[in-house]
């Protein structure tokens, strides 16, 4: 027997042995198409671009056979003549190497935000073979590209690929540039014009376009807009593949255009149910039904049309059923719109996997029974979905849904809705449950992932998640901060280690089962009747925030600092407007105007103080936000509907206010012109009504701040900075001294309290029946 194939079999052996459950049979095909030169080009690009003192110190290599498990491996060792030498499966497996050493041997950190990337002089020995956990690392939800990347241009994907490589990636969803496909697919199926563009929303609103949820809302799309995301998708795909990553494409789920219905009479399709509040003009697509041959050839179509563009790794994407249920609850019929989709997908590539986001399964428990569940993911072949348990860190459905009836899936992080602010994370949880699920008898689980529909927060969350990749025990939780600490800001300080300390604990060890949603007081609409909650005692995050300040001096020449203490200063006044919001309420309720201004004046006081120190940090403006949006247009008339989009989706999100605060965003710019506007509005009204002994007419009140401060923001198109202006640390401690240790805070009024929940009901901000205060005020 020859070596090579000796090796095979042992490999083979090893593979079963190790392996809970073995889905080569029918995943085995979604390898790199490119070749291994190709990849180690693409990592040096890489190392070039991340670390340009480095680049002359590494030598990589690409070698498939390395490892025969099935899973990514690599190999780093320092050689005698100082250089570092990778040897890994996949170009995502050495990048993911470099960035092991890079983390762990060098204390470098390369986020989101902003990198730290300088390497010692002498670079540190090392010798360590590793195989990764799983066969996927997934990345991305299909609304992070609304909410993240809708206005990125290819400067900015180039930057966060590298990021994908480094931290082991190897599915990704690409999105981008659909839309110009099927304005293709639709033009053959006899739509007009006007009929397309009553049916695209605009850019920043495609993600609930692609699930069926909304149509038309801020559109239409250009041919322009069609050219340019053809074009960015052509470069991501190329880059990602390059790397050796697969990416997984969409594939057509039943969603028809309202035109369909005229052109195609005889098609059986159902107006699909309003969604979030959004009228007949914006919403209810039509569901073809999928016994229709037109459902084939449809889906047929879009799959050919799209792989003459960009060609395919064999993943498909499909939500049929996002957030909305299917139009029978038989068995049989749910099972028939799961193998059409799937039917759809392998008439035009055979070798087709469909990846279906479970997100459907947790939203709506009480309709997604397990005999439902299982009608919908056993019609299709075992082995050919996976199924990607989309928040495992809060509502996992794979022990409910028996490990999906034997179909593989992906734990993921989710995390982040919306892309809004504010310091929250489920350390232990991620720590300990990626481990036990991967171990469980009978588990499926093929891969890890992170899911978030916005990045750009809470960076060390989304690094603890990362590491499930390779480690093969939970990780000593201080030591994981510390060291964290230590790479982001360059330096060992004690203090904010103890700050980062305090907050893993608190902030960072989130358990429940209450949906965290970026609801606070300061970003919430004015009500009398809101909801104050959180999981943490406050007084953790104020000691945090004392030592982050202690630290300033030391740290200030640290970006990563800089930009975490804006943070911390950020949350803590976050949670004086909820402490003050309840004072407000107190006096208010007790109907006494002079304590009522007394309190009154700090609460706004938050609003100017959190303006001042977002100012400080480029990360935290909505200049680039705008800029950005405006940047991506074509005429003038669109820079006005790319500037409506991007403030409306932040905001109102919706014509209305349908969906408002969803994404809102604590941003320099949006507090000064949103957030405080409308408090202040809402402020006086109570007070004029205490001073007249009325009641507060709340429902006028929010008429008239839609109408003077939340939709005239969305038309507006005030320019604002793109470059922080103000000194982060002396505003810092400017705020410090001031919030600090106000005697008010300490009223007893203000204590804090805890409510125990048990219903799902979404919070940090919940309305509750006015003159209920049991519920607020101790
Ligand atoms: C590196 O580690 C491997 C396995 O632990 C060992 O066999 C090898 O001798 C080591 N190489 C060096 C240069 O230390
Ligand atoms: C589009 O319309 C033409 C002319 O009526 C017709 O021949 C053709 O079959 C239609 N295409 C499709 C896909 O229905
Ligand atoms: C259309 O499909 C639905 C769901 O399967 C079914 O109940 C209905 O009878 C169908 N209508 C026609 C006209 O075939
Ligand atoms: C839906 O709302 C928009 C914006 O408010 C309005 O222009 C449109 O007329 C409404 N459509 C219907 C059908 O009510
Ligand atoms: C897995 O199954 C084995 C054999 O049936 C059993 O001994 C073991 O306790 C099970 N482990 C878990 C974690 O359920
Ligand atoms: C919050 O923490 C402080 C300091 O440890 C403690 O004194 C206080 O009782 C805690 N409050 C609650 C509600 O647990
Ligand atoms: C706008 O586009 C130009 C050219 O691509 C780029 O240099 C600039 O940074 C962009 N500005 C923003 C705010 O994205």
């Amino acid at each position: 027997m020859h070596l090579k194939s000796l090796l095979l079999v042992v490999g083979f052996w090893f593979f079963h042995k190790s392996a809970a459950y073995n889905f080569e049979e029918t995943l085995g095909h979604l390898k790199p198409k490119v070749s291994a030169k190709t990849q180690e080009d693409a990592v040096l690009g890489m190392i070039k671009r991340t670390t340009p003192n480095g680049y002359k110190l590494f030598l990589v290599k690409v070698d498939p056979d390395f490892e025969y498990s099935g899973r990514e491996a690599f190999k780093i060792q320092k050689g005698t003549d100082g250089l570092i030498r990778i040897t890994g499966t996949t170009g995502v497996a050495v990048a993911t190497a470099f960035n092991y050493y890079l983390k762990y041997f060098c204390n470098v950190q390369i986020s989101w935000e902003f990198s730290r990337a300088n390497l010692p002089e002498i670079l540190p020995e090392i010798n360590e073979t590793i195989t990764l956990n799983d066969r996927f690392r997934y990345y991305q939800n299909v609304c992070t590209t609304s909410y993240t990347f809708v206005w990125w241009q290819w400067e900015d994907w180039e930057k966060h690929i590298d990021w994908m490589a480094l931290s082991s990636f190897n599915l990704i969803l690409a999105s981008t540039g659909q839309e110009a496909i099927w304005d293709k697919v639709y033009k053959r199926f006899n739509l007009t014009q006007k009929d397309i563009d009553e049916h695209f929303t605009g850019p920043a609103f495609l993600s609930w376009l692609r699930m069926g949820n909304i149509r038309g809302w801020a559109g239409p799309l250009s041919t322009d807009w069609h050219e340019k995301s053809v074009r960015l998708q052509k470069q991501i795909l190329s880059r990602i593949r390059s790397f050796g990553m697969l990416a997984v494409l969409p594939a057509f789920a039943g969603h028809l255009p309202r035109a369909f219905k005229r052109l195609y009479p005889e098609a059986n399709m159902t107006l699909m149910e309003p969604w979030n509040n959004f009228n007949d003009t914006y919403c209810c697509s039509y569901l073809l039904e999928p016994s229709e041959d037109l459902f084939i050839r449809i889906g047929k179509a879009f799959i050919h049309e799209q792989i003459a563009e960009f060609g395919t790794d064999h993943l498909y994407s499909c939500d049929s059923f996002n957030e909305m249920n299917p139009t029978s609850s038989e068995l049989s019929y749910i099972s028939r719109i799961g193998r059409t989709t799937f039917d759809a997908m392998t008439v035009a590539d055979p070798k087709a996997i469909w990846v279906m986001q479970g997100w459907l399964f947790a939203h709506d428990i009480l309709y997604w029974t397990k005999e439902r569940a299982r009608a919908l993911l056993t019609s299709v072949p075992q082995g050919k979905m996976i199924v990607l348990d989309l928040q495992s860190e809060q509502y996992p459905q794979y022990d409910r849904l028996d490990q999906y009836f034997g179909q593989p899936y992906i734990w993921c992080m989710l995390h982040n809705f919306g892309g809004t602010l504010g310091m929250y994370g489920s350390f232990d949880i991620i720590n300990q449950n990626v481990i036990k699920a991967r171990n469980a008898n009978s588990s499926t689980m093929i891969g890890t992932g992170l899911t978030p529909e916005g990045i750009n927060q809470n960076y060390v969350i989304y690094d603890a998640m990362i590491e499930s990749a390779w480690r093969k025990e939970p990780q000593d939780k201080e030591e994981f901060f510390r060291l964290y600490t230590v790479r982001r800001y360059g330096k060992a300080n004690d203090k904010v280690i103890r700050g980062w300390d305090i907050l893993k604990d608190s902030i960072y060890n989130y358990k429940g089962l209450l949906k965290i949603r970026g609801k606070y007081v300061i970003t919430n609409t004015p009500s009398l009747r809101l909801f104050v909650w959180t999981w943490y005692n406050y007084t953790y995050l104020f000691d945090a925030w004392d030592l982050f300040l202690a630290a300033a001096d030391d740290l200030k020449h640290s970006p990563g600092f800089l930009h975490d203490l804006v943070d911390v200063t950020r949350q803590v006044l976050q949670v004086y407007g909820d402490i003050y919001y309840k004072n407000l309420m107190t006096a208010y309720r007790i109907r006494n105007i002079n304590k009522f201004r007394d309190v009154a004046e700090p609460f706004l006081d938050v609003f100017s103080d959190l303006e001042k120190i977002l100012a400080t940090n480029k990360a935290f403006l909505l200049g680039p936000w705008l800029e950005s949006a405006k940047n991506c247009s074509s005429s003038p008339e669109e820079k006005i509907q790319f500037e409506y989009n991007a403030r409306n989706q932040i905001t109102l999100w919706g014509p209305k206010g349908e969906i408002m605060n969803y994404a809102n965003k604590q941003w320099s710019g949006v507090v000064s012109h949103f957030f405080l506007p409308r408090w202040k509005l809402f402020v006086q009204s109570m007070e004029d009504a205490l001073q007249r002994n009325i009641k507060l007419n709340e429902k006028l009140v929010k008429e008239k701040m839609f109408k003077e401060v939340e939709e005239p923001f969305t038309f507006d198109t005030t320019h604002f900075p793109t470059e922080p202006h103000g000194n982060t640390i002396e505003i810092a401690k400017y705020i410090h001294a001031k919030w600090r240790n106000r005697v008010d805070f300490h009223d007893k009024m203000l204590r804090r309290i805890r409510i125990e929940r048990s219903s799902e009901e979404e919070f940090g901000i919940l309305e509750y029946d006015e003159f209920t205060p049991e519920v607020l005020i101790v």
